[in-house]
């Protein structure tokens, strides 16, 4: 075999695995243009509509108290289903935060609409990176990596549009996954270097 031939296909073998890599990466594809979910018959442009943002609108709704997520992923929106992208409309309030979470299935692009966002995620070599946002900026969440939102401006109510390119990017909350579900306190208090009754006043928080 010669030298080029040989090259050629170490060149083909390696943009086959590059490839592979591409479309692994999010949502599977799909066969179909779309897909109906079972007991629907009469798909329409209504069937492609979202309508759950216009609680967004001001005025429509009265202010949320706290932090606020409205979610149109294909929970919220069937047609979604099989179309890799969803989106996320996040509320808050002066002096809100959305606790640090990861999301396993996708990356998160994040748009600032309305007021100005402390942001940050870590790394896995446990590196932090943040940055204060303004209106119009945008900012890259890494999937699968540990992020948070925080609002500081305590006169101020942000909005923030999010795009996740699956439509069900999963969320895994790293309070509620440690403090809200039946870990053993002693594994708890063991990992977290504290003692056993720290940890419960930690989980009270949760129960109420
Ligand atoms: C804790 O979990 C329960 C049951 O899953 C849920 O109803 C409750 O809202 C959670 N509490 C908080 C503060 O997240």
């Amino acid at each position: 075999m010669s030298s080029k031939t040989l090259k050629l296909i170490l060149s083909l073998v390696i943009s086959a695995f590059s490839f592979v890599r591409i479309t692994m990466a999010g949502d599977p594809d799909i066969l179909t243009d779309f897909i109906v979910p079972q007991g629907v018959n009469n798909v329409d442009g209504n069937f492609f509509t979202y309508t759950g943002f216009r609680a967004l609108v001001p005025g429509s709704q009265p202010a949320p108290t706290g932090f606020k997520i409205i979610k149109a992923t294909m929970a919220e929106f069937p047609a979604l289903n099989g179309q890799s992208v969803s989106y996320a409309a996040l509320q808050f309030p002066g002096g809100t935060v959305n606790p640090p979470h990861t999301h396993p299935r996708s990356a998160e692009l994040l748009l600032v609409a309305q007021g100005s966002l402390q942001v940050g995620f870590v790394d896995t070599t446990n590196k932090l990176f943040t940055q204060k946002l303004q209106e119009g900026d945008m900012f890259v969440f890494p999937k699968g990596l540990v992020h948070f939102q925080y609002n500081d401006d305590p006169k101020t109510t942000a909005l923030a549009i999010s795009a996740f390119g699956s439509a069900s990017a999963g969320t895994v909350s790293i309070p509620s996954t440690l403090f809200n579900t039946s870990i053993d306190d002693n594994v708890l208090a063991l990992s977290f270097k504290t003692t056993v009754a720290t940890i419960q006043s930690l989980k009270k928080a949760f129960a109420s």
